[in-house]
C-alpha cells in the first residue's frame, strides 16, 4: 500500500511540473513515505532523515533549498515526537492527506521556514483529488479499500490508516481502465482488509469483492488479477469460486494466519480458529488445485508458550506454504497487546523465528522445486541486473529470472524452468 501511495504522490507532483530523479543530489524535494507496522520499520525513518540534514544545509549555503517531506503512518502515529526529533523537516503528512501536498507546498512557499503538519482524517476521500493513474510498467497496484475495523490487538493500522473505507466500484473500474490504457496487464488490487471491500454493482445492487473482480476482469488489456491482503473470516464462497471461474484471477492467495494456536489467535483478536482457516484452504485447493498459498506469521506474541509455538509449526506442516512473511512480535504504542503481561523475551522470539523460517524456507524451496523442467507462463516485467536477462512472475507469483532480450519486456511468454531455489526460479524462453 505504501508503494501505491508513493506512486500516487509521484503522479500528483507531476501535475506541478516535478519529475522523478535517480539520486537525491538531483532532487529539489525528497518525499519519505514511512511505515509504522513494526518498530524496526518505524525507527528506520529517523536514521534515514538524519542522512539528509547535511544535504539540506549544504543547499542552504548555496542559496538554494531542499524540501523534505515525510508522509505515512509514522507521522500519523507520532506527529508530536516526530517534529521534536526531526525539526528540519518541512512538511509532514499522514496517509490520508497526501492529496493536499500541492496546497501544503504553496503554503510553505508563502511562509518560508514554517513547518507544516497535516495528520487529519478528512471526511472526503483523498482519491477524489488525485490525478488520473498512469502505469509505471506492465504491473500495477490499485488501492480498492483502505483502513481497517478489525482491531487485531497487536496492530496499528486501525489507528494510523483509520476506519475501513471502500472506494466506489465505478471509480476503481475507471482507474483500472486508465492503467490498462497506459500499459498495465497485471493488476494487484490492494487493501488492508481487501475482502471486506463492499460497494454497489453497476446495477446499484450490493456488491462484494468477487463482483468487483468480475467487473475489473471485463477490462481489455488486464490479463492478470490478484488481490491482497485477505482476512480469513471475511473470505466467502463467492471469492473461492472466482479462483475457479475467472481465468484472469491468478492462482495465488496471501491469507495471513498469524499463529497456529487458537489460544493466541483469540488473544490477537483474530476472529477465526485454525480449523476454520484450514477449511478455507481446503475449499480453495478444491476450487483451484494449482493455487499457491502465502501467509503472515507473528512469533512471540505476549503469553505465547513453547506449546503455542509448536502448534504454529504443526499448522505450517499441515497446510504447507509456497511463500510467507514472518515477524517477531513488536509492541506498538497504543495497541492492547503492548499492555499485556508476559511479553516474550527477545532471545526466545529470535529462536522461534529462526525455527519457523527454517521450516517455511524448506517448504518454499520444495514448492518451487516441483516446477523444475516445467514450462510456465511468465509476464516479463523488468530488466534484471545481469545484462541479457529479464525479471518476471509466474501466475503463482514466483519470481523468475529469464534469459531474454529486451524486446520481450511486457509480454507473457512460455518459459522453461531450469533451476529453482526458495525465492527465485531461473528459466529460458521455450
Ligand atoms: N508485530 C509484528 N508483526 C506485525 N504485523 C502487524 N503488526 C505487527 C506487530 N505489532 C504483521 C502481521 C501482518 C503484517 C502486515 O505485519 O503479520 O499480517
Ligand atoms: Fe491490522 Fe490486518 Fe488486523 Fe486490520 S486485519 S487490524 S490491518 S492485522
Amino acid at each position: 500500500m505504501n508503494v501505491y501511495d508513493s506512486l500516487r504522490m509521484v503522479d500528483l507532483m507531476r501535475t506541478l511540473g516535478f519529475e522523478q530523479t535517480d539520486t537525491p543530489d538531483d532532487a529539489d524535494m525528497i518525499i519519505f513515505n514511512t511505515c509504522h507496522i513494526r518498530e524496526k520499520a518505524s525507527e528506520k525513518i529517523f536514521s534515514e532523515l538524519g542522512r539528509f540534514k547535511p544535504l539540506k544545509e549544504q543547499r542552504k549555503k548555496q542559496g538554494k533549498d531542499l524540501i523534505l517531506v515525510v508522509a505515512g503512518c509514522v507521522v500519523q502515529a507520532e506527529s508530536a515526537e516526530f517534529m521534536n526529533r526531526a525539526g528540519f523537516v518541512d512538511i509532514a503528512l499522514g496517509p490520508q492527506t497526501y492529496h493536499r501536498l500541492p496546497e501544503l507546498l504553496r503554503r510553505l512557499e508563502q511562509k518560508r521556514k514554517q513547518r507544516i503538519i497535516d495528520v487529519e482524517f478528512p471526511a472526503v476521500a483523498k482519491f477524489d483529488f488525485l490525478p488520473a493513474a498512469k502505469s509505471n510498467g506492465v504491473s500495477s497496484f490499485l488501492a480498492i479499500q483502505e483502513g481497517c475495523d478489525r482491531f487485531c490487538s497487536y496492530c496499528v493500522v486501525p489507528y494510523t490508516r483509520g476506519a475501513e473505507y471502500s472506494r466506489p466500484l465505478n471509480e476503481i473500474v475507471e482507474e483500472a481502465r486508465q492503467l490498462a490504457e497506459t500499459g498495465t496487464k497485471d493488476l494487484m488490487l490492494l487493501g488492508q482488509n481487501v475482502n471486506a471491500w463492499h460497494g454497489e454493482g453497476k446495477d446499484g445492487t450490493p456488491s462484494d469483492l468477487s463482483r468487483l473482480v468480475k467487473a475489473v476482469a471485463e477490462i481489455d488489456g488486464i490479463e492478470r488479477i490478484r488481490y491482497v491482503t485477505s482476512y480469513p473470516s471475511d473470505f466467502t464462497k463467492e471469492m473461492i469460486a472466482m479462483h475457479r471461474d475467472i481465468p484472469k484471477v491468478m492462482p495465488y492467495l496471501h491469507l495471513p494466519i498469524q499463529s497456529g494456536s487458537d489460544r493466541i489467535l483469540k488473544k490477537m483478536n483474530r476472529r477465526y480458529t485454525c480449523a476454520e482457516y484450514e477449511e478455507i484452504v481446503a475449499c480453495l485447493r478444491e476450487a483451484c488445485p494449482e493455487i499457491a498459498l502465502s501467509s503472515d506469521f507473528i512469533v512471540g506474541f505476549p503469553e505465547e508458550t513453547d506449546d503455542d509455538f509448536e502448534q504454529t509449526m504443526d499448522l505450517v506442516r499441515r497446510v504447507t506454504f509456497a511463500q510467507s512473511y514472518s515477524f517477531k512480535y513488536s509492541a506498538r504504542p497504543g495497541t492492547p497487546a503492548a499492555a499485556m503481561k508476559d511479553q516474550i523475551p527477545e532471545e526466545i522470539k529470535t529462536e522461534r523465528l529462526e525455527k519457523l523460517q527454517a521450516l517455511l524456507i524448506e517448504q518454499h524451496a520444495a514448492y518451487n522445486a516441483g516446477f523444475l523442467g516445467k514450462t510456465m507462463h511468465v509476464l516479463l516485467e523488468d530488466k534484471a541486473k545481469k545484462a541479457g536477462y529479464l525479471l518476471g512472475h509466474t501466475p503463482q507469483m514466483q519470481n523468475v529470472v529469464v534469459k531474454a532480450s529486451e524486446e520481450f519486456l511486457g509480454q507473457i511468454v512460455p518459459v522453461r524452468i531450469t533451476k529453482t531455489a526458495a525465492t527465485t526460479l531461473d528459466g529460458e524462453l521455450s
